[in-house]
């Protein structure tokens, strides 16, 4: 064997229990109490937790977008995402209009291949649907890229697509097994709120989240599932914000299947009063933070399983990009990091406060994302067989979150001052250890491109 994690504490999403675990050639080969064959390395997981990789869905490296580019490349951005438990990232590739899907894939391979720390999948986000690309999906999903992100708004970004074109996608979703996921906002709303807002010369951070009310996603949300169940497609809604959102998708969920939503650890601990800070856009993403209420819906939805993952939508812009929008916030690049405190967060304030169960964690950070995402089960569970994506957590490891001991490039952390309890010391991929007691040990380039499989769905 080449390595051989012993004395932990598996968490699976149905179990938790003591047992060793081997590993050969990158794969797990074993799971039993007191494995005695020998091994290259032995790490003593006494204490410690031992979970699958955290799947990142929802990540935005060297993106550009809003008149500039996301700080983390796929180098940082990954080394962020290892320190963090995570060793699968899925990055949106952003589709330039007069690119075909397969054409966009290369173009983001060849920013991410020569990088890549931790392995990695490409979402296609369309922005420029043609028959003609319809077409050519059945190729794109033998390139291994079974999932396609639309956008409801940012118009005036190139990004949206019209009620008719995501209907379109959801049609071919049903016809050939992939995810259509959505960003959900109505625009037209929010364009003549932010129209109205600048008008008045209320240009400060809080008029962002002010233009997007809860009912700008809720009724896009309700649209979205609506168009869904009457092309029978397979919807997302990622990075969902509500309780108006959870409460329209758990309805819709008891009338209809393959309707999913996503979540991020900044919707579910932080509140809209930070636009009121000095530093207010830095918080500047959509849709925005919220209310307690939301917070507190989104935990139940997780717990309840109206929400079936927790995703970061990492998109880092530092102090000196934020400032584009520094007198108008319609300016500000949207978008925030997250892909190194997703889980450290989600084990604090979820499992530590009882909201959210260790198995739970597991559910909604790793199988979830594989299964929804094509990648069970070689990743996203700890079998015999899989990839040995492994991370040995620590819960007694304390540690107040701040931009000096994060790794992102990004020069602020939206978490500043956060204290955590519970956090990744050893993260393996594929076998090999990219964190080692808390240092990174990898290497630029070592990370490879995942091609998924067709969406599974979720019982
Ligand atoms: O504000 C956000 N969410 N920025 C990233 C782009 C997106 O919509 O996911
Ligand atoms: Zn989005
Ligand atoms: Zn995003």
């Amino acid at each position: 064997m080449d390595l051989l994690i012993k004395n932990g504490t598996i968490v699976t999403p149905k179990d938790t229990f003591k047992a060793d675990i081997g590993v050969k050639d990158g794969k797990i080969v074993a799971i039993a109490s007191n494995i005695t064959e020998k091994a290259q390395e032995v790490v003593d997981a006494s204490g410690k937790y031992v979970m699958p990789g955290g799947i990142d869905a929802h990540t935005h490296m060297e993106m550009p977008f809003m008149g500039t580019t996301t700080v983390d490349d796929f180098e940082y951005g990954t080394i962020a995402a290892a320190f963090g438990g995570v060793t699968t990232i899925l990055d949106f590739a952003i589709q330039p209009k007069d690119k075909t899907f397969l054409e966009t894939i290369s173009l983001w391979r060849g920013k991410a291949d020569p990088k890549v720390v931790v392995d990695y999948g490409i979402h296609v986000a369309v922005t420029n649907l043609t028959e003609d690309l319809v077409k050519e999906i059945p190729k794109v999903l033998e390139a291994g890229v079974s999932s396609f992100k639309l956008f409801m708004p940012y118009r005036k970004e190139g990004l949206m697509s019209d009620d008719g074109r995501i209907y379109r996608m959801l049609e071919e979703s049903r016809r050939l097994g992939f995810l259509v996921q959505l960003h959900a906002e109505n625009n037209s709303v929010l364009e003549l709120l932010i129209e109205r807002y600048v008008s008045l010369g209320k240009l400060s951070a809080e008029y962002h989240a002010k233009s997007r009310p809860n009912f700008v996603e809720g009724e896009a949300v309700h649209r979205g599932l609506a168009l869904a169940a009457a092309a029978g497609g397979n919807l997302y809604i990622v990075h969902m914000s509500t309780k108006e959102g959870v409460a329209e998708l758990s309805r819709m969920k008891k009338l209809y299947s393959n309707l999913y939503g996503e979540t991020c650890p900044h919707y579910l601990i932080l509140t809209d009063e930070k636009y009121l800070s000095p530093k207010g856009r830095r918080y500047i993403m959509s849709p925005p933070l919220r209310g307690k209420a939301d917070n507190e819906a989104l935990w139940e939805g997780l717990a309840n399983g109206t929400l079936s993952t927790v995703a970061t939508d990492h998109c880092t812009f530092t102090d000196a990009q934020k400032d584009l929008g520094k007198d108008n916030f319609t300016k500000v690049p949207n978008g925030v990091p997250g892909t190194e405190t997703m889980i450290p967060i989600l084990y604090s304030e979820g499992v530590s406060k009882n909201r959210i169960s260790l198995n739970k964690l597991v559910e909604v950070v790793s199988y979830n994302p594989a299964k929804l995402f094509g990648l069970y089960p070689r990743k996203g569970t700890l079998n015999v067989g899989s990839d040995a994506d492994i991370v040995v957590f620590d819960p007694d490891f304390e540690m107040e979150l701040s931009q000096e001991n994060l790794h992102s490039r990004i020069d602020y952390s939206i978490y500043e001052g956060v204290k955590v309890k519970g956090m990744p010391i050893h993260v393996f991929v594929r076998g090999k250890p990219v964190v080692y007691n808390r240092e990174f040990v990898g290497k630029k380039g070592t990370g490879k491109f995942v091609p998924r499989g067709k969406y599974q769905p979720l019982n």
